[in-house]
């Protein structure tokens, strides 16, 4: 009863948010609450013949606060449609937020499992004294309406971190992992295993960060691709390390081997999932056909605050990206090939030479596109070759270039119109470059080659016309292709 009061009432408060919310940067083709804040992709799954995508959701302000869950589900992941809030704080174990969780379907397809942190401040109103957190259930017939069944997984006596459960099943175990910061203050991933989905015992620790100032692993989703695992998760406390980690929050994984039984063998190094400004907390789910399919939060915990913050709505979700692992076993992210469908026309600029310190508009007034490019750097001689994204009449713009001198794909914000400055990059090698540019209303992902490397930023235009622009300094540049796909809206 507390709980369906709670979620009429946090509806109620996204439509009355969502009547003066303003759109100059409102995404077009990603998934974001009709009003409000939201983090975290949580409870991906293909349930009742859709796929349902829950997440973070504080439904009364722009600001991160008591958590629920939001709710949108699509027939083919392309287009969406909203679905009232899934989960409200209503019971004492989650009265501080409903965090993060995964959802699975039960073995006779019937019911939606979904797992979730409750959450409580130890002192009441705030983290100083840590967190009090448990793993709690909820089942569903639907996929909309929960049934909460309380709590499943009680906090081990002085754990301050301990949350962000994902679920999957092994053979005839189901397992579940979450993240912990142990007594030691090391970041771990907790593992707990069932029978019957209801009842869960510790098991063991199966993975500890080895660099010393990590202290608590968020989001950790483990997934086997081919004969490799991938444990993914975001480490927290970690200091910038040259190109790697320069954001409050942090993406990453490592890839190895692992057995029910057994830790988790690394046989790589950490790497970061995502090389932009804007990527947290990743959650994958596996298709109905197999694939391996990822949604990043696209957001910031850190200040300056987000500018869209102002506008009525905070954060939203990456595109849906297919995780494949190469031959050197880095995590390659490719947009499902569904996208293709949100194409509507296409310009085809074929191939061109732009000379040395040329710069060409492309399109005077780019809405929500994509874009197809294709470099032959053994012919090109420019020290970087750009796009200006979001271009305005007063100069502003988001960069993305390849830096020929550093060999690395970036995206530098100093000229930007709202939000931080600074500058991402991602390395490449090789004598083709493809990118693929995603550009919404206030944000660009950028995909190197097939995806063996990503950039996922936040970009806000300023006023006025966005152009796109393409750049050749110091140099020539030789394009092989280049053709924009301007994408319609993923709302139903
Ligand atoms: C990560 C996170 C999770 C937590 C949730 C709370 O972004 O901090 O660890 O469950 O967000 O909103």
């Amino acid at each position: 009863m507390l709980e369906e009061i709670a979620k009429a009432k946090a509806d109620a408060s996204v439509q009355t948010m969502s009547a003066t919310r303003k759109d100059r940067w409102y995404p077009q083709f990603h998934i974001a609450a009709e009003a409000g804040w939201i983090n975290d992709p949580n409870g991906l799954s293909f349930f009742n013949d859709r796929y349902q995508v829950y997440f973070q959701h504080h439904p009364y302000s722009t600001e991160w606060g008591p958590m629920h869950w939001g709710h949108v589900s699509s027939a083919d992941m392309v287009t969406w449609k909203h679905e009232p809030i899934a989960l409200a704080p209503s019971m004492e174990e989650d009265k501080d937020g409903v965090f993060s969780g995964s959802a699975v379907v039960s073995d006779d397809g019937k019911e939606l499992y979904a797992y979730y942190t409750g959450h409580r401040w130890r002192n009441g109103h705030n983290e100083d004294d840590g967190n009090l957190q448990v793993q709690m259930m909820a089942t569903s017939t639907d996929g909309v309406h929960f049934e909460k069944h309380g709590m499943i997984v009680e906090c081990p006596d002085g754990l301050i971190h301990f949350r962000d459960p994902k679920v999957w099943k092994e053979g005839d175990t189901w397992c579940m992992i979450f993240g912990a910061c142990s007594p030691q203050m090391r970041g771990q991933v907790w593992l707990y295993t069932s029978d019957d989905m209801k009842k869960w015992q510790f098991y063991q620790v199966i993975y500890e960060d080895p660099n010393p100032d990590v202290f608590m692993l968020e989001c950790p989703d483990m997934f086997r691709l081919g004969d490799k695992w991938v444990l993914s998760y975001c480490p927290m406390g970690p200091k910038p390390d040259g190109y790697m980690g320069r954001n409050g929050h942090n993406a990453g994984y490592v890839v190895g081997s692992w057995k029910l039984g057994q830790a988790l063998h690394a046989e790589t190094n950490y790497r970061l999932a995502d090389w932009g400004h804007n990527y947290y907390a990743p959650q994958t789910f596996l298709a109905p056909d197999g694939r391996r399919v990822v949604f990043g939060w696209m957001g910031s915990f850190t200040t300056p605050l987000a500018s869209q913050q102002e506008d009525g709505w905070s954060g939203q979700l990456t595109i849906p990206r297919v995780q494949t692992l190469d031959s050197q076993n880095r995590l390659v992210s490719t947009p499902i090939e569904e996208l293709k469908q949100l194409r509507q026309d296409t310009v085809d600029f074929g191939a061109f030479t732009l000379r040395a310190n040329e710069n060409r508009v492309l399109l005077t007034d780019s809405d929500p596109i994509e874009v197809e490019a294709e470099f032959d750097l053994t012919n090109s001689s420019a020290e970087r070759i750009g796009f200006n994204v979001h271009e305005t009449p007063d100069g502003h713009h988001t960069f993305v270039c390849y830096d020929d001198l550093a060999r690395r794909v970036v995206v530098d914000q100093r000229l930007a119109a709202h939000g931080n400055r600074g500058y991402r990059a991602a390395p490449f090698s090789g004598d083709t470059l493809r990118l693929r540019l995603f550009i919404d209303n206030g944000s660009v992902e950028v995909f190197v080659g097939d995806g063996q490397e990503v950039l996922t930023s936040f970009s806000f235009p300023s006023d006025g016309p966005r152009s796109l622009r393409l750049t050749a300094e110091a140099g020539e540049v030789a394009v092989t292709g280049l053709k924009i796909h301007r994408l319609r809206s993923i709302w139903q």
